[in-house]
């Protein structure tokens, strides 16, 4: 799902600014002053929560779509000094090594092996140590159709309109790679991420952290 402009994804995602809140909480516990690579960040807004909150911290936005990666830097740019643009996948990503790193709203697009692909190109850009914080669409086995029905629902009653929803929210669950969270909790453990635990579960949306070994 490419997002259309204007681009508001706290009407899709319940609790969206708080997600924010817990990724700096997760990011600080285990980071002082340092570089945050945010993967996935079209848009700003997470660059934009954490800037505002930690003027010690510095950030690597990297983003393959460069009309979400313009949206992110009208949206951060009252911390221009402190945000560096990349267009492209993780691969094009500085090495860093970084203090931490996010991924939010974007690791649903990637398939299995992809996602794993990106997970260890993430790890492998990361101090020993750091928090990589991540969440996505991500669903139990089998509750698809309990579940995605609810997120669209909360779409619609905060305003969404559009083609997704209106071919209803099952045409979302066959476009994206939804993995289960055991699944997603794997690949992060396989990729080179230990103490893995779900911070957060909102309707189709989960949240996980992992510090890099
Ligand atoms: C739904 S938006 C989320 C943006 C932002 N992280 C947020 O939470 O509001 C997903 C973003 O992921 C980007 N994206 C898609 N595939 C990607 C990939 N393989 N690597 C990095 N970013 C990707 C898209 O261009 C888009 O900007």
């Amino acid at each position: 799902m490419t997002p259309h402009a204007p681009y508001c994804p706290a009407q899709m995602v319940p609790a969206y600014d708080d997600l924010h809140r817990m990724a700096q909480v997760l990011l600080a516990q285990n980071m002082g002053a340092g570089a945050v690579l945010v993967l996935g960040a079209g848009g700003g807004n997470e660059m934009a929560a954490l800037a505002a909150a930690r003027p010690d911290w510095r950030f690597v936005g990297v983003d393959p779509d460069a009309a979400m990666l313009d949206l992110a830097r009208s949206k951060c740019a009252g911390f221009g000094g402190r945000i560096t643009y990349v267009q492209g996948k993780i691969e094009v990503a500085p090495m860093g090594p970084f203090d931490g790193a996010v991924c939010l709203l974007t690791l649903h697009f990637l398939p299995s092996e992809e996602r794993l692909a990106t997970l260890q190109a993430l790890r492998g850009r990361l101090k020993a140590g750091a928090a990589l914080v991540v969440a996505h669409h991500c669903i139990p086995a089998g509750e698809a159709g309990l579940w995605l029905p609810r997120f669209a629902d909360f779409a619609a009653n905060n305003g969404v309109t559009g083609p997704g929803l209106a071919n209803g929210a099952q045409a979302l669950g066959r476009a994206l790679p939804i993995l289960t969270p055991d699944e997603d909790m794997a690949l992060m453990r396989r990729a080179g991420f230990a103490g893995v635990a779900q911070f957060f579960h909102a309707f189709t949306f989960r949240g996980f952290v992992g510090i890099a070994q």
